[in-house]
């Protein structure tokens, strides 16, 4: 592994070059200092490579361990399917690379502990993106709540109800999966507001789910409903769904049938209820602040977007943040904003909420 200070350059490379991986690219392009985007890699040679021409990438890779074999490269970002970040991160690690994943970080508790183990061993930086932690509206609301300006918590609720067509599923063979995505509604769109929620409300103590797909020809769940007991004491709701409807345009045919011509979901909501106060988001904008003594903060978190209705509608200012102190912390040699330890809680609390489900019975954590 390439010893890195303050004051060099990062070389950076992409692994997976699909939906999300322009975030990087263009993060990193544009905004981020101190690191060099040189190469990317994707298992399809026309993504890799129209990818490269995108954003003016030199080297491009179809192989995962020439990529990491390239002596250029000191740091990658995992953008691939979730069910492979686990052996991609640990693989870069054994190979000297550094290792920013997206979320979730992977989708089993084995895997995420063994990546947490493997990248301290070799003393390489291990990053999870979890964007919405970057924005200064969440960090006061989280603040102002583990503060105990709201009081005695008694509820905080996440409701995520987005809507994803089974176009969205089958536009990619891993989603819907149990292999590769992981789950559904919860573990690929969910898994940001559950972060929220225990980041925000502490840890989860016992969960009963319902969980199934309702409305879409997948594996995995599409809708999901749980009651919650964090380990503090208060309560909490937790709905997430790809399913619903909460948007429709629709015209007339010649023949007086109707036909729907665009569908999409609703803005998520995160509700914190304490015996003094309450703070509730729609879609990243603050709706309802009584928190007495605390006036409202001027904040939204409107850069980080939301992805009711589609991925690609999501801001880049988290990632931005995140890929810069991805590259400071190699830099520095310390922790990043997000490490591995950090990205494990809310997978633990979905698999609980799955296993909740299978089992028909109450789950305490840890599982
Ligand atoms: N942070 C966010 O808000 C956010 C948003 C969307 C997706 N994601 C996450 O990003 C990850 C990727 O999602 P996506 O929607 O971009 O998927 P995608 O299917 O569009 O892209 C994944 C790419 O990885 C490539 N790939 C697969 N195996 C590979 C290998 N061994 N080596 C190199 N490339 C390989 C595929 O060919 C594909 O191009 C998922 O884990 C998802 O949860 C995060």
């Amino acid at each position: 592994m390439r010893q890195i200070s303050v004051g060099d350059t990062v070389g950076y490379g992409i692994a997976g070059c699909g939906v999300i991986a322009p975030w990087h690219a263009g993060s990193l392009k544009e905004h981020v200092k101190g690191a060099r985007l040189l190469a990317c890699c994707d298992e399809v040679p026309e993504r890799a490579r129209e990818f490269a021409a995108r954003f003016d990438i030199p080297k491009v890779y179809t192989d995962y361990d020439a990529f990491l074999a390239d002596p250029e490269i000191d740091a990658v970002s995992v953008c691939a399917p979730s069910g492979m970040h686990g052996d991609m991160v640990m693989r870069a690690s054994h190979a000297g690379k550094h290792a920013m994943t997206e979320k979730p970080m992977d989708i089993t508790l084995p895997k995420i502990d063994a990546m947490i183990q493997t990248t301290r061993a070799n003393r390489t930086v291990l990053a999870v993106i979890f964007q919405r932690r970057t924005s200064p509206m969440w960090q006061v609301i989280r603040e102002t709540v583990q503060e105990g300006k709201l009081g005695r918590m008694l509820l905080g609720d996440a409701y995520l109800k987005y809507y994803r067509s089974q176009a969205y599923y089958d536009s990619g063979a891993w989603r819907g999966t149990w292999a590769l995505d992981g789950g559904g509604a919860l573990m690929n769109q969910g898994v940001h507001l559950v972060d929220q929620l225990q980041w925000i409300m502490g840890p989860v103590d016992t969960l009963f789910s319902f969980a199934d797909h309702l409305a879409r020809k997948i594996e995995v769940e599409d809708t999901t409903v749980s009651a919650i007991r964090y380990k503090s004491g208060a309560f909490g709701t937790l709905q997430g769904t790809t399913s619903v409807i909460g948007s429709v345009e629709w015209e007339r045919d010649a023949a007086g049938e109707v036909q729907v011509t665009k569908e999409g979901g609703l803005s998520h909501r995160l509700e914190f209820h304490g015996d003094r106060g309450t703070i509730m988001v729609d879609g990243e904008r603050i709706v309802t602040w009584a928190v007495p003594g605390v006036p409202e903060p001027n904040l939204s978190a409107d850069g980080v977007g939301s992805a009711a209705s589609d991925p690609r509608s999501i801001g880049m200012a988290g990632h931005i943040v995140q890929l810069q102190d991805f590259v400071d912390a190699i830099r520095e040699g310390r922790d990043p904003m997000v490490t591995g330890e950090d990205g494990r809680a809310a997978v633990e609390i979905i698999l609980a909420v799955y296993r909740s489900a299978q089992t028909g019975a109450p789950v305490t954590l840890p599982l």
